[in-house]
C-alpha cells in the first residue's frame, strides 16, 4: 500500500477478513481474545507470538486506524486514544521525565496549554513559550534540559502557521523530540514526519470524523519512540474503543474528498468576508493576507476549513452577529459537515488570562468559523444577513 496514493491508501487498508468473507470490516466489540490453549496464552502475554489478548491493549478495529493513519502520516507507528487530549498527555507524558523542558509556541489549544502550566509543572516538567518561527529566539530558550519542542500549526484559533522545515532541522540540529498537533490541517493538508517530526498528534473528534459523533485521538510516530508511549496508553488505559475505531476508519475513507470541498468553502468565505467593508480582519492561510502564506502554501496542500474574523464594533457586535445566524452551529466542536462559529475569549480559551489570550493572538471581538458542507451560497447569504443585522443599533 506503501506506494499507492493518499485516497487508495485510505480506502484499501483493512483488517484481515474473517472466516465470513465481509466486505466491509465488523466491529470487533469484545473486551478480550480466548485463547486455544493456555500455552498459546503465555506466549501471547509473553509478546512470543502475536495476537489479540485484551482490547485496552490492542483490538482488530483500533488496529486497522491506527495502520491507516501511519500509512498516511508516513509514520511507522503508532496508538489510538480516548480523546484527542490524550494523545497529548501521551507524547508528553510517555518522553518525559522530572526536570525535562519543553519548548513550545503560545499559539495553542487551551486544554494543551493548561496540561502544561496546571499538571505538568506539578511533576517539575518545566516549559518556555517561544516565537516558533524564529531560530535565534528558539536557541534563547535552549537550557540543558530541553527535550522537546510541541507545535499546532495551523493552530488553534489563532490560525497561525509555524515553519516545520525550520523547526524540524532545529530540533535535530539540537537532539530535541519534535512533536505536532496535526489536527488543523489533517493528514491530507500537511505530513509533519516530511519535515522531521518525530511525533504526530490528531484530535480525530474533528476532521477525521468529519460528522462530530465520536471523541479520539492518535498518536503515530517512529517506532523507536513510540514504545514508551504505547506502554503508558496501555497502562492508563487511554485507549479507544472498537466502535470509535471501527466508525473513524470509514469515515478516512472520504477524508480527501471532504477536505476538498470544505477548503474551497473555507476560501470562499474568507475572501468574501475580505472584501466585506464591515470587516475589522479576517485571517485563513492561503489568503495572500496572511502574514506566512508562502510558507501555508509550501507546507499545505490546500487552506484548511477555519476562518477566524472579527466585525467593526467588536465583542459587542460579535455576540450579536453570532446569535442573530440560522445556519450556523454555536458550538466549540469543528471539522464537521455541518458549519459552527465559537466565540474563543469566552468559550475555548476563556480560562487563560486576558495577557495569555492577548499573546495566543485571540481579540476580543474575535470569532473561528469552522466551514461545514453546506452549499457556499447559502452560508455566505447567511453571513451577510447576520452581518446586516448586527449593525443595527
Ligand atoms: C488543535 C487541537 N488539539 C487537541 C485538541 C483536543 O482534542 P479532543 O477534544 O479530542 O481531546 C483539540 C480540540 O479542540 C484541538 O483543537
Amino acid at each position: 500500500m506503501k506506494n499507492k496514493k493518499f485516497e487508495t491508501r485510505a480506502i484499501r487498508t483493512q483488517a484481515i477478513q474473517s472466516s465470513y468473507k465481509e466486505h466491509s470490516v465488523p466491529i470487533y466489540e469484545t473486551s478480550s481474545f480466548v485463547f486455544n490453549t493456555a500455552e498459546e496464552a503465555e506466549a501471547v502475554f509473553a509478546e512470543k507470538k502475536s495476537g489479540y489478548l485484551y482490547s485496552r491493549y490492542n483490538n482488530p478495529n483500533t488496529d486497522e486506524l491506527v495502520s491507516k493513519l501511519c500509512l498516511l502520516e508516513n509514520a511507522e507507528s503508532g496508538v489510538a486514544t480516548s480523546s484527542g487530549m490524550a494523545a497529548v498527555f501521551l507524547s508528553m507524558g510517555g518522553i518525559l521525565r522530572a526536570g525535562d523542558h519543553i519548548i513550545l509556541s503560545r499559539h495553542l489549544f487551551a486544554t494543551t496549554h493548561l496540561l502544561v502550566e496546571q499538571v505538568l509543572s506539578k511533576w517539575g516538567i518545566t516549559h518556555s513559550y517561544v516565537k516558533m518561527n524564529n531560530p535565534e529566539k528558539i536557541v534563547t530558550c535552549l537550557l540543558p534540559s530541553t527535550r522537546m519542542i510541541f507545535v499546532e500549526t495551523p493552530s488553534n484559533p489563532g490560525l497561525e502557521i509555524f515553519d516545520l522545515e525550520l523547526i524540524g532541522k532545529f530540533s535535530k540540529q539540537h537532539d530535541l523530540y519534535f512533536v505536532v498537533d496535526n489536527c488543523f490541517a489533517t493528514p491530507y493538508l500537511q505530513n509533519p514526519m516530511k519535515y522531521g517530526a518525530d511525533f504526530v498528534i490528531h484530535s480525530t473528534t474533528k476532521f477525521i470524523d468529519g460528522q462530530g459523533r465520536t471523541i479520539g485521538g492518535a498518536i503515530l510516530g517512529k517506532e523507536k519512540f513510540m514504545n514508551d508511549i504505547i506502554t503508558l496508553s496501555r497502562m492508563v488505559g487511554t485507549t479507544m474503543a472498537p466502535t470509535t475505531g471501527w466508525l473513524l476508519s470509514k469515515s478516512l475513507e472520504t477524508l480527501s474528498i471532504r477536505m476538498e470541498r470544505l477548503c474551497s468553502n473555507a476560501l470562499s468565505m474568507a475572501e468574501y468576508l475580505e472584501n466585506h467593508p464591515d470587516i475589522e480582519w479576517v485571517k485563513y492561510p492561503f489568503l495572500s493576507s496572511h502574514p506566512n502564506y508562502k510558507l501555508a502554501r509550501k507546507q499545505m496542500r490546500l487552506g484548511g476549513a477555519l476562518v477566524t474574523f472579527e466585525l467593526k464594533g467588536g465583542r459587542p457586535r460579535a455576540m450579536k452577529f453570532i446569535n442573530a445566524l440560522k445556519l450556523f452551529s454555536i458550538t466549540p466542536n469543528l471539522g464537521d459537515t455541518r458549519t459552527t462559529i465559537t466565540h474563543p475569549a469566552t468559550t475555548t480559551h476563556s480560562k487563560l488570562s486576558d495577557e495569555e489570550r492577548t499573546e495566543a493572538g485571540i481579540t476580543d471581538g474575535m470569532m473561528r468559523v469552522s466551514v461545514g458542507l453546506e452549499h457556499i451560497d447559502d452560508l455566505i447569504e447567511d453571513l451577510e444577513n447576520a452581518i446586516s443585522y448586527s449593525k443595527k443599533d
